[in-house]
């Protein structure tokens, strides 16, 4: 991520769950001759099994023409975090956002100790990526990341990137009315901190993509997400990973339904999963394109 933050462009990190996802994602970089993350939770690794989801993980990195990283997205616990450090992950994040400053210290400086040895970079966090509309200035700077405190975390924990909060959230449901960042704080942040940052929640929530899932069902309404516009100037401040989830969730879920819709009489999983895994590949190249790493691998 030193090479994208330097260069200006970002590298999708991209939340898989399954073969359908995971191979859609591979699928996309090597098209799009790019490196990709292929992002694992917690939760995925619950409702997988680690042997499982890292063997797939590890073998559409093998048999890759273009770098594939596979990173633990959101780990809150320490034995988590050193469970995927010895299955061989190259990179974990130690989430400890919910805690205190200094307990947060602490535990990201424990992770970058097992995992720096190993050859493992570490992604910490720092704010709280809550929704931020309608509150007053005392309550934001509350939540989103204080740049005087990200750089006293760095500098104390030696993580190798970090995750700021300007005003995004996880999910289908960011903004209420206007979306937007607080680019101005990612600038300050920039100018303080050398690492690469990271944007989660930051999925843009394409519009096309729950008008297809409206139509066949779902029912979303008031969904929205980052406008497609604030990449490129959070990139040029900083930004070197931009992590996406909901939109691979809300295009696969729209052809499962289109399929289950139009096909009633299908009942093979590969020909209703097969479109539904097409549909996300085309969602992270788009990702590619748009953050600028497509032709970077
Ligand atoms: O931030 C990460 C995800 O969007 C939530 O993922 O449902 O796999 O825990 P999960
Ligand atoms: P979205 O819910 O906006 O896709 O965010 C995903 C994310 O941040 C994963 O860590
Ligand atoms: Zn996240």
């Amino acid at each position: 991520m030193v090479p994208a933050r330097k260069n200006g462009y970002a590298i999708p990190a991209l939340n898989v769950q399954n073969l359908e996802s995971l191979t859609a994602v591979a699928e996309a970089a090597a098209e799009e001759k790019s490196p990709v993350i292929l992002q694992i939770t917690p939760s995925v690794i619950k409702y997988a099994g680690l042997p499982y989801i890292v063997g797939l993980a590890k073998t559409a990195a093998q048999l890759s023409p273009v770098p594939i990283s596979i990173h633990l997205d959101h780990g809150e616990e320490f034995d988590t975090v050193a469970k995927c450090v010895q299955a061989g992950f190259s990179s974990v994040m130690i989430d400890g956002s919910f805690r205190k400053f200094e307990e947060n210290i602490n535990i990201t400086k424990r992770v970058v100790d097992i995992a720096h040895p190993k050859g493992v970079s570490v992604e910490a966090e720092l704010g709280k990526l809550a929704g931020i509309e309608e509150r007053s200035v005392d309550e934001r700077d509350a939540i989103l990341t204080d740049p005087d405190d990200a750089k006293e975390f760095v500098e104390k924990t030696g993580v190798d990137t970090l995750a700021v909060a300007i005003g995004t959230s996880h999910g289908a449901y960011k903004f209420k009315s206007e979306a937007k960042l607080d680019l101005e704080r990612l600038k300050i942040l920039s100018e303080k901190i050398s690492i690469p940052l990271v944007l989660h929640g930051a999925s843009s929530v394409p519009p096309e993509l729950i008008e297809k899932a409206t139509k066949y069902g779902a029912t979303l309404g008031g969904a929205k997400g980052i406008p497609e516009d604030q990449y490129k100037k959070a990139i040029a401040l900083g930004i070197a990973k931009i992590n996406i989830d909901t939109d691979l969730r809300l295009a696969f879920t729209a052809t499962v339904r289109e399929v289950l819709t139009n096909s009633t009489k299908e009942f093979d999983p590969r020909k209703i999963l097969g479109p539904a895994k097409e549909a996300m590949k085309q969602v992270a190249k788009s990702k590619m394109q748009l953050f600028g790493s497509s032709g970077k691998a």
